[in-house]
């Protein structure tokens, strides 16, 4: 007999669903008795109770589903120290309600900041397993989290359709990417879309050496450029800025976002018309790609082999290839970032992709 708590939480992505489902098959397949508690829209549930009893009937179907079946929320790491605003300790809450259900493992199911909770509960004594989800794929110690390669599939497919558009008006495109602080979305997609500039917050970006790259193809007879930018992606002055005076900076900043910007200071110096693509929440939505489909079932029935063998206190991740368990302490706070000397980036630059430095 097992009692499992399951949560999700953070931003959505496709494949949470896929994930679970692995989970609770690998459970259910295995043991007689099994209760399946999901707690309702992330931490939030945890912390005030609103948990759903759940059947292994709950997790079939839902292979291709995307978003999350229990909701999620996102609850910053730094505020569940902090007492709620009728003074609740959320920290005590989150554990009474574990205990109240007399559970045996909380699974957990998020990216970064929901990872750094998972690992505060397995510091407080509670049986954790988290799974690694976010299509930024920045989770550290696995080489790839759930959900980015449907993100990238998606952003793909929006350059792809740029492509076309931009091929017959001679105008730059940029077509900005999410991933939050890191690139790995944008740089994926980037290549995978063929585009000829890629800007990511990881190798700050000249404006100049932009422009340089687009004047380059001009000459060549090219009549369209289009450039892949990270939502996150930094000229070289601002990542040169102090934390504090680039906050100043961010404070009056007048633009929507770093595209809009880049694309004023590129029309100015090149004449060129321009246009802004932003697939934004796209990017996470729909059905998980057949590539998350069988990376989540291979993380959540390793999660369920966990849970059978009574190892807890790890994120389950892939490395090269293998699925592996990882202690949750040696990686929360740990953020995986593109490596500018990464041979994905030096292949890119290779084939004449400009990042812009
Ligand atoms: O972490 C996933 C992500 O989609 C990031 O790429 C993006 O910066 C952020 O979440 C957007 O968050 P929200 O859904 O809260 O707007």
């Amino acid at each position: 007999m097992k009692r499992i708590g399951l949560l999700t939480s953070g931003g959505d992505c496709q494949a949470l669903n896929a994930t679970m489902r692995g989970v609770v098959k690998g459970l259910s397949h295995n043991l007689t008795e099994l209760e399946v508690y999901g707690f309702m829209d992330g931490y939030k549930g945890l912390i005030y109770g609103d948990y759903r009893m759940l059947t292994s009937r709950d997790f079939s179907g839902i292979l291709t589903k995307g978003g999350t079946i229990l909701g999620t929320s996102r609850q910053p790491f730094k505020m569940m120290r902090v007492p709620d605003e009728k003074g609740l300790d959320k920290v005590e809450a989150m554990k009474q309600n574990y205990y109240k259900l007399r559970l045996d493992c909380l699974v957990i199911l998020g990216g970064n900041g929901t990872q750094k909770t998972a690992n505060l509960l397995r510091e407080e004594g509670l049986n954790i397993i988290h799974l690694p989800k976010t299509i930024d794929n920045d989770i550290y110690g696995t080489d790839m989290t759930f959900g980015f390669q449907s993100a990238v599939d998606i952003a793909t497919e929006a350059i792809d359709c740029i492509h076309t558009t931009a091929a017959s008006h001679n105008r730059v495109f940029l077509v900005e990417i999410m991933g939050h602080k890191v690139g790995w979305l944008t740089l994926h997609a980037g290549i995978a879309g063929g585009a000829d500039i890629i800007l990511i917050p990881e190798i700050p970006y000249d404006i100049n050496k932009v422009i340089d790259a687009i004047n380059r193809r001009t000459a060549e007879g090219k009549g369209f450029t289009i450039l892949a930018v990270a939502e996150g992606a930094i000229s070289k002055e601002d990542a040169a800025l102090s934390k504090k005076d680039f906050k100043e900076k961010m404070r009056d900043y007048k633009y929507p976002s770093v595209s809009y910007e880049l694309a004023e200071q590129i029309e100015k110096k090149t004449g060129i018309e321009i246009r802004i693509t932003v697939p934004g929440h796209m990017q996470r939505g729909g059905s998980p790609c057949p590539y998350d489909r069988v990376l989540s079932t291979r993380l959540g029935a390793e999660a369920a082999n966990l849970i059978l063998k009574e190892q807890y206190g790890y994120m389950v991740g892939i490395i090269n290839g293998k699925v592996k368990k990882v202690p949750l302490g040696e990686v929360a706070g740990k953020l995986k970032v593109v490596s500018p000397d990464d041979q994905l980036v030096q292949h890119a630059k290779l084939i004449g992709i400009s990042f812009g430095d």
